[in-house]
């Protein structure tokens, strides 16, 4: 379903992203320099359609997002831009690098977005600077509580029947209990997601911001991953601490470069 919505509006609308953040603020330029801008260019079955997801860099060429955005019907290929703030200008500061491979877990599932994390390996390593840096991520003994506000941005809608930002937006939600998200998805997992947003729903994420970090006191803890529709609550991200071994174990392989061909499911 959230497949074929972000295949839909991919045709639609090339560059508008697939996800939008509403209710939210610009952010001050530069002032989340781990963000990262996914450009996914989908290569069949025609090469004119592509789209964007969020994400974040986690390592000089490591940069973490939600599986659903790479795993589309067909190839694609990802460009990955760091340090930017209005994606439609070429900033100085940007450091545009494409994407040699990503790995996804084992157990990854379209279906219910199972598993929905990516490992995307850069082709060449970032140059760390003032508007490009690393994020830390949970620990696997790391959580949460209940209540929690944490942020999450991205460059997508900011209105339902908006257009993409341009320009980096974010929005502040909170961690909630896992029943609304239980209740909505049949097929949540406490252990591996996390259930997340604003119950008066005025402010959301949707789908395209998805692969963004959902940040808690300077670490991410979270990916956007999905939602219902244009539905503002709740929505379900990934919980990192739950791959947090398979993540370090990830980028231990790319500094020894034994990593398979991607698209790769090790
Ligand atoms: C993927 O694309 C092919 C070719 O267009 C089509 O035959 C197939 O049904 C598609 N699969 C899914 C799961 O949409
Ligand atoms: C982003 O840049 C474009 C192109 O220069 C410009 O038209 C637009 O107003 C900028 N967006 C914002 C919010 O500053």
């Amino acid at each position: 379903m959230l497949l074929l919505l972000l295949i839909s509006s991919a045709f639609l609308l090339p560059w508008a992203g697939a996800g939008r953040i509403i209710g939210g603020k610009e952010v001050k330029r530069h002032s989340r320099p781990y963000m990262a801008y996914l450009h996914i260019q989908v290569l069949y079955p025609s090469s004119r359609k592509a789209y964007s997801c969020g994400g974040f860099l986690i390592g000089p060429d490591a940069v973490l997002s939600a599986a659903h955005c790479v795993d589309k019907n067909g190839t694609v290929r990802v460009t990955v831009t760091l340090g930017a703030h209005n994606i439609s200008v070429r900033e100085r500061s940007q450091q545009r690098i494409p994407v040699e491979r990503w790995v996804t877990p084992p157990k990854y599932s379209s279906d219910g977005h199972i598993n929905d994390i990516v490992l995307l390996k850069l082709k060449t390593k970032a140059k760390i600077n003032k508007n490009v840096k690393q994020i830390a991520f949970s620990g696997s003994n790391e959580r949460v509580t209940v209540g929690t506000k944490c942020s999450v941005a991205g460059w997508g809608w900011t209105a339902v029947e908006g257009r993409g930002s341009d320009v980096l937006m974010e929005v502040e939600l909170k961690v909630q209990n896992d029943e609304p998200c239980k209740q909505l998805f049949h097929n949540y997992l406490r252990h591996s997601m996390m259930c997340v947003g604003d119950k008066k729903g005025k402010k959301t994420t949707y789908e395209g911001d998805s692969g963004g970090p959902f940040v808690c006191n300077q670490k991410a803890y979270g990916i956007v991953s999905r939602g219902v529709g244009t539905r503002p609550f709740p929505k379900v991200f990934t919980r990192i601490s739950y791959f947090e071994p398979w993540i370090r174990e990830q980028l231990r392989k790319f500094a020894l470069q034994e990593l398979p061909g991607s698209p790769s499911s090790d």
